[in-house]
């Protein structure tokens, strides 16, 4: 596997794929439309690999271009990073996040699976939903998803897996995402939400930069040590190297291939520890203010990861310090307000 397809590759995580793929020696291929993400990404990825990448601005829904272009790029391997991510938004227009997360994998698979071209899905923790015992792991049984966002993410596996069985040479792998965070170190690339965050670094950055008021804890009387709610905080560059690493055990694979991986760190923090390690790792003080607790939150999830550390062969490098000191770097280097795509 060489030449790699990366839907949504200008997206948080997708980019720094990307760039840890130049890294082991891909060569990736961007599709993605911009509609969550800026020309700014590519080239800041660019400035990172030190050449140009290959970057299709279009919609990977569009089956006959991305058909073209799986042909022209004698793509060997996807990693499909386009949908929608917010769980908010999915409550209030829950068919926006069916028709992309569902009918435009259904349609994307059809593509692959005709022409055997492995997959590696981003799915996420939230499959899970409230779990009963943590830390889980790949075999914790998935509880109702608590959002039309986390119904769309169980669907897809769903559909992954029958894919899988019913197809000659189709593999796939959907690693469930724990909380990706932080930025790459270089402050070139990062998350960059075009409007009101909603995803806790982002407020937090922001509030310290001063743009975006202060930071509101949804709730600290939750059943937990200090009253907060607990994530699985993961630095975003390890979670991007967790795809390569699927990447070479999907090319190991023989047909008919498909399972699933937790890529956390494996420990929990509250959202106040995460406020106090911001506050460590810069020096400047978190403004904030304790409020309701947000509808939809579960209360603590954390992941075992050694299925991902034994088959997949990766671990974590960072920590929660490397995140907040990453982030905020990238936060004072955030030029978008003046842009536009
Ligand atoms: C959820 C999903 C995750 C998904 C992500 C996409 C779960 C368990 N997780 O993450 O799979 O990829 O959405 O967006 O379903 N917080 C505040 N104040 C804020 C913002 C957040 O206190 O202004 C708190 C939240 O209550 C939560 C923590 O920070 O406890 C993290 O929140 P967030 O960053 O929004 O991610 P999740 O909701 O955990």
């Amino acid at each position: 596997m060489k030449n790699i397809l990366v839907t949504g590759g200008a997206g948080f995580i997708g980019s720094h794929t990307v760039v840890e793929l130049v890294n082991a020696g891909y060569e990736p291929v961007i599709v993605d439309n911009l509609s969550n993400s800026l020309p700014s990404a590519v080239r800041g990825i660019e400035k990172i690999i030190d050449k140009k990448v290959k970057f299709f601005k279009m919609d990977f829904e569009n089956i006959p271009a991305l058909k073209k272009i799986i042909k022209t790029e004698k793509i060997d391997g996807v990693i499909h990073f386009a949908a929608f991510k917010a769980v908010g938004e999915s409550t209030e227009q829950p068919l926006k996040y069916y028709r992309n997360n569902v009918s435009g994998l259904i349609e994307l698979l059809s593509l692959l699976s005709n022409e055997n071209i492995p997959l590696v899905f981003s799915s996420s923790c939230t499959v899970y939903g409230e779990p009963d015992k943590l830390p889980v792991d790949e075999n914790t049984p998935t509880k109702p998803a608590e959002s039309p966002y986390g119904a769309t993410k169980q669907m897809d596996e769903m559909m992954l897996s029958d894919v899988v069985k019913a197809s000659k040479n189709f593999r796939a792998i959907s690693l469930r995402y724990f909380n990706p965070v932080g930025a790459h170190p270089s402050g070139l690339i990062g998350e960059l939400p075009l409007g009101k965050p909603s995803n806790l670094f982002p407020v937090v950055t922001q509030a310290l930069a001063g743009t975006g008021g202060q930071l509101t804890v949804f709730g600290n009387d939750y059943d937990t040590p200090d009253g907060s709610c607990i994530r699985d905080y993961i630095h975003v560059v390890d979670l991007a190297k967790a795809h390569i690493k699927a990447l070479e055990l999907l090319s190991k694979q023989k047909d008919r291939y498909y399972d699933v991986f937790n890529v956390g760190n494996g420990k929990g923090n509250s959202v106040l520890e995460v406020i106090s390690t911001f506050e460590k790792t810069t020096g400047l003080k978190v403004p904030h203010k304790i409020g309701a607790r947000r509808p939809g939150d579960v209360v603590a999830i954390y992941a075992n990861c050694s299925k991902a550390n034994n088959e997949l062969n990766w671990k974590t490098e960072k920590t929660l310090e490397d995140a907040c000191r990453d982030a905020w770097k990238w936060q004072k280097n955030i030029t978008y307000p003046q842009e536009s795509s």
